[in-house]
């Protein structure tokens, strides 16, 4: 077993130090990337693996191959990584990934080709003896969806996927995992019959940004929040993941998800569970998921006549936005004049427990608001007696924890106006990563590669997560197909329909960040 070291697998300094460095133990391991010729490789996972070197966290044994069918040699495989790393990795990365290129290798096949993992198997074999990888795999599915079968069938029936001795093999799944449910369950069966739940990394990347995880540190680490993150005090939690753009040239793919299966199935639910969850009895993998995946049972699924009152879903229209004239969503490329698929969803929902009864959380997500931001604002009550101007109810007391972007924390409550009448105004305390920490923060990918090398599966979604949250979401999407109400519209550019301002109820407002 190797440790990381500050300069490990490139053998280049680390300029970070000793900051960095995991007291866990990363084990030497090959990384199979299924889908290698693909945009999510160049983009996000090998400058991720690259960031990685930089800080000396990859281990001394390290290698990749890239699988996929395009007709790639080993030296135009490592021309396009190459040129992935210099325009989306951090600063320095290309260096590392100079040092390291010849651990980087193409094996070219059909997912469906069973002779394919044969080669693969003894390739695999072959650079456990000349990169001293000792038999550990990480098989990464950077695949679309509907090739994930073929490769799990491929592995299991190769014996690429099965454990031996203290060798571990890995699977990560990207999303969407499943459409729906039933689509869902079946791909669970599938990744079950070739791994073992514990080998399993169902990825989600927000889960790997610092911000989402500093929700259990702030939560579980200090002593004053935790006696007031209920309903007693909690009047509601808004959580809102906005983009500015639209839907681009992605239009074909976004007419069959919609923002709800695109966003709200994973990125917000995941959030969703950390701010509502128990304390975990500690801070492992199945620890946390069962407690996340407690939160999920106990919101209920809603029934179709529900739907128009406890939802809100619209779609963007042409406008004026940031100086450009932007078309609305029924006019983007691949998308049908009569589209009924949401770019914004509003949901209201319900935890059923003691802790949150009465405490709605508010979920919206949208494309073509305003601003790109992600954040989630719990709203306090008012306080049991108003003194202050006359009586009248102020500015509720929220504490915003910002994910995207200006990473942070922040408090906002009532401050006496400086002067002879006791008038009140809102201030702000603000924590932010940036100012705090200094540095650059790495990116999620960068966190769930080496959690996934590390085995840790804390910050990965368990096959019972990833069902619960499905059954919520097909019961809205359900609903809406039954609804006779079709989407709301709203201009480009803004925070959404009018109706979503009634989700609230009265005396709440949405945010406009
Ligand atoms: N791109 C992103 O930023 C992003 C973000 C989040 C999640 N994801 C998810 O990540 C996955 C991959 O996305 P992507 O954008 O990288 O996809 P992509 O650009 O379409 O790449 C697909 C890859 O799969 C390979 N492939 C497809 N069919 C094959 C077959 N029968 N045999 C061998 N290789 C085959 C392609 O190889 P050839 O071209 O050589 O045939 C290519 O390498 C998807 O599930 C997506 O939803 C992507």
């Amino acid at each position: 077993m190797a440790d990381t070291t500050a300069s490990s697998a490139t053998g280049l300094a680390n300029p970070l130090g000793d900051e960095l460095r995991t007291t866990r133990s990363v084990k030497p391991c090959v990384v199979v990337i299924f889908g290698a010729t693909g945009d999510l490789t160049k983009r996000k996972l090998v400058p991720s693996l690259m960031g990685l070197a930089k800080d000396g966290l990859l281990p001394p044994g390290f290698a990749v191959v890239g699988f996929a069918r395009r007709n790639w040699t080993d030296e135009s495989f490592r021309t396009e990584l190459a040129d992935g790393v210099r325009q989306f990795g951090r600063p320095d990365t290309p260096a590392h990934f100079d040092a390291l290129a010849d651990a980087f290798t193409f094996h070219q096949s059909d997912f469906g080709d069973r002779a394919g993992y044969e080669s693969l198997k003894a390739k695999l074999e072959q650079i456990d003896r000349q990169r001293g990888t000792a038999g550990n795999r990480i098989f990464y599915l950077a695949t679309p969806p509907s090739s994930y079968s073929a490769i799990l069938q491929n592995l299991a029936a190769t014996g690429l996927s099965k454990e031996t001795g203290d060798h571990f093999a890995r699977v990560i799944v990207e999303k969407p995992f499943g459409r729906d449910i039933h689509t869902a369950v079946a791909l669970n069966d599938q990744v079950r019959a070739a791994f073992h739940e514990r080998q399993v990394f169902r990825i989600d990347h927000y889960l790997g940004k610092e911000t989402v995880q500093n929700i259990l540190a702030l939560r579980f680490a200090n002593g004053i929040f935790e006696p007031l993150w209920n309903e007693k005090f909690v009047d509601h939690v808004q959580i809102t993941v906005a983009e500015s753009i639209g839907v681009g040239s992605r239009g074909g793919y976004f007419e069959e998800s919609g923002i709800i299966r695109d966003m709200i199935q994973n990125h917000l639910m995941q959030v969703l569970t950390l701010v509502a969850m128990e304390p975990p009895a500690a801070i492992t993998a199945d620890a946390v998921r069962d407690e996340k995946v407690k939160v999920l049972h106990a919101i209920r699924s809603f029934k179709p006549e529900e739907i128009d009152e406890a939802t809100v879903r619209a779609q963007y229209t042409r406008a004026s936005f940031g100086g450009e004239d932007v078309k609305g969503y029924r006019d983007e490329e691949g998308v049908p004049k009569d589209s009924v698929t949401e770019t914004y969803a509003a949901v209201r929902l319900e935890i059923n427990n003691w802790r949150w009864a009465h405490t709605p959380f508010f979920l919206r997500a949208g494309k073509r608001l305003p601003r790109r931001v992600t954040e989630v604002a719990i709203t306090f009550k008012q306080p049991p007696h108003l003194l202050f101007e006359g009586g009248k109810p102020l500015q509720p007391n929220v504490l915003l924890l910002r994910i995207q972007p200006d990473e942070g924390v922040a408090l906002r409550f009532g401050a006496k106006v400086p002067g002879p009448d006791v008038r009140i105004r809102d201030v702000r305390m603000d924590f932010r990563y940036g100012t705090a920490f200094g540095g650059e923060t790495a990116d999620a990918y960068e966190r769930l590669l080496l959690d996934s090398m590390l085995g840790d599966g804390t910050l990965f979604a368990r096959a019972d997560e990833v069902e619960e949250a499905w059954r919520i979401v097909d019961s809205i999407v359900n609903g809406w197909k039954q609804s006779k109400r079709r989407p709301d519209e709203h201009a480009a550019g803004t925070w959404g329909p009018e109706r979503a301002d009634a989700l609230l109820g009265p005396g709440r407002s949405w945010r406009k960040p």
